[in-house]
Parts: structure tokens; C-alpha cells; sequence
């Protein structure tokens, strides 16, 4: 779609400390300017820890890499007692674009909801940040409701309080596929990003539906990158594990369709 420019997106998780992080982006940056890399035509963005957002927007922003980047997860509020949580309002000040929110190791390990999910997707964009809005099934959930069921539900939930156009991303992790080298089939991602773009489409209109991206995440690497491209719905990837390894993250982003 011509409307959707391509992201590939690093989930870093809990790796790569502050001065790991620079060297890591500086490689990163290199190698992509080394291949002549477009960021008009695939966008590519990071995401490190929060200790590590002030090196890299410094980094990012010094040098004018051709790298967005954006944080993990976000509060809900906006200040005030709220022990270990970082506000949206931070976020922005530091140059983030983007935020992940309700990856499914917070919804697991942290126990959060769907209205978490919601009211921090609604915190994001009061301060605007770009929501990279998480969604999938656990493999119980695919034998008990089948492919779409969860992740529908999910990205309903999460859009419970927006209401008008708005610019966000979703990503849709089957949580069978996570890190288990058992990725979802292209088919299997089609099918439920195309869901996907159907709840975009009742809920915020078919303009939002038509201009936001969808990506697949579990177990991408290179070998199985342009395979998810080929597919109308899939719009980009959001990359673990390989994405801390610099060459196989570059050879991703330079998938060839
Ligand atoms: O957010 C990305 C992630 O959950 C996928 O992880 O290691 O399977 O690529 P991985």
C-alpha cells in the first residue's frame, strides 16, 4: 500500500546497557549508511531500555541518524506518586516518536489489562507519542478461539478511548511465537493483521485503517523477513532477539520482497 511506508522496529527488551546502546546505534547507523539505506522508503526504529533513551536521542539527534526510537512502555499519568513509572511527558521531552504498549510480557509478567493497555494508549497520544500498540494470542487461546478472536478483542480494548484519527502503529505477536524460533506462518500473520485492519476500520474509520501500519512480531529473523513483506496486511515487523545482533538486524531491514 502505497499509503504505509515499511517499519522495522528493535525491541531490545531488557538488553544492551547505556554505553552498549551507543556503540550499538553508531554500528547500526553505519551499516545502513554503508547500504545506501532509503528511510524514506523503510522506516526503521529502536527501542532501548529507558536508561539508555537520553544516550540515544543525544546519539540520534547529534549526528542525524537515519534511526527512530522510542521507549518500551509508558505510565498512564502524567506525574506525581507513582513509584518506578515513567510519564509520557518525559518521553516526549527526550525526542521519543513511539512507545510500545501491552507487549505481552507486561500484559504476562505484569499482569496488565486491556484497560491499562487503553489508558496508556490514551496517555501516549495526549503527549505525541506514536502508540505501538501490542496484540496476540497465547497458543491456548488459538485452540480454544481460534486465530483472530484474541487479538481482535485486544485491539478493541486498546482503542476504548480514542476517537478521532489518530497516528498509531499495531503489532500483532502471537504469543506462541515469541522468542520460541516458532514463528507465525505468513498466512497465519495475514489472516489476523487483515482482521486487524477490519477493527481499524469500524473503530476509527477506513482512512486510519488504510494508513496504519501493521507488524508482525515473533521469531522474525532474516531468512523469514520477506515472506510477512509480501503480504498486503503486514506492514513491518517488531524484531527481538535478532535485533540485538547488528548484522542480522541490517540484513532484515534490507529484506527484498
Ligand atoms: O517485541 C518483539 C518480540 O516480542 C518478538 O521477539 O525474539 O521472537 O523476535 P522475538
Amino acid at each position: 500500500n502505497p499509503r504505509r511506508t515499511p517499519l522495522i522496529a528493535g525491541n531490545w527488551k531488557m538488553n544492551l546497557d547505556h554505553l552498549q546502546a551507543i556503540a550499538f546505534v553508531q554500528k547500526l547507523a553505519w551499516n545502513l549508511k554503508d547500504a545506501g539505506h532509503d528511510t524514506a522508503a523503510v522506516e526503521v526504529a529502536v527501542f532501548p531500555p529507558f536508561t539508555d533513551l537520553r544516550s540515544v536521542q543525544t546519539l540520534i539527534s547529534a549526528d542525524k541518524l537515519p534511526l527512530a526510537f522510542g521507549a518500551q512502555d509508558v505510565s498512564a499519568h502524567d506525574s506525581g506518586a507513582y513509584t518506578g513509572e515513567i510519564s509520557g511527558a518525559f518521553l516526549a521531552q527526550l525526542e521519543c516518536q513511539y512507545v510500545i504498549i501491552g507487549h505481552s510480557e507486561r500484559r504476562t509478567l505484569h499482569n496488565e489489562s486491556d484497560e491499562q493497555v487503553a489508558s496508556k494508549v490514551t496517555a501516549a497520544l495526549k503527549h505525541n507519542l506514536v502508540p505501538l500498540i501490542c496484540v496476540g494470542e497465547s497458543a491456548e487461546d488459538l485452540a480454544v478461539h481460534g486465530p483472530s478472536a484474541v487479538p481482535v478483542a485486544q485491539l478493541r480494548a486498546a482503542l476504548a478511548g480514542v476517537t478521532n484519527a489518530v497516528d498509531i502503529v499495531v503489532a500483532y505477536e502471537p504469543v506462541w511465537a515469541i522468542g520460541s524460533g516458532q514463528a507465525a506462518t505468513p498466512e497465519q500473520a495475514e489472516q489476523v493483521a487483515a482482521a486487524l485492519r477490519g477493527v481499524l476500520s469500524d473503530t476509527l474509520g477506513q482512512d486510519v485503517a488504510d494508513k496504519t501500519r501493521i507488524l508482525y512480531g515473533g521469531s522474525v529473523k532474516s531468512t523469514n523477513i520477506a515472506a510477512y513483506m509480501r503480504e498486503p496486511n503486514v506492514d513491518g515487523a517488531l524484531v527481538g532477539g535478532a535485533s540485538l545482533d547488528i548484522a542480522e538486524f541490517s540484513s532484515i531491514i534490507r529484506y527484498q520482497k
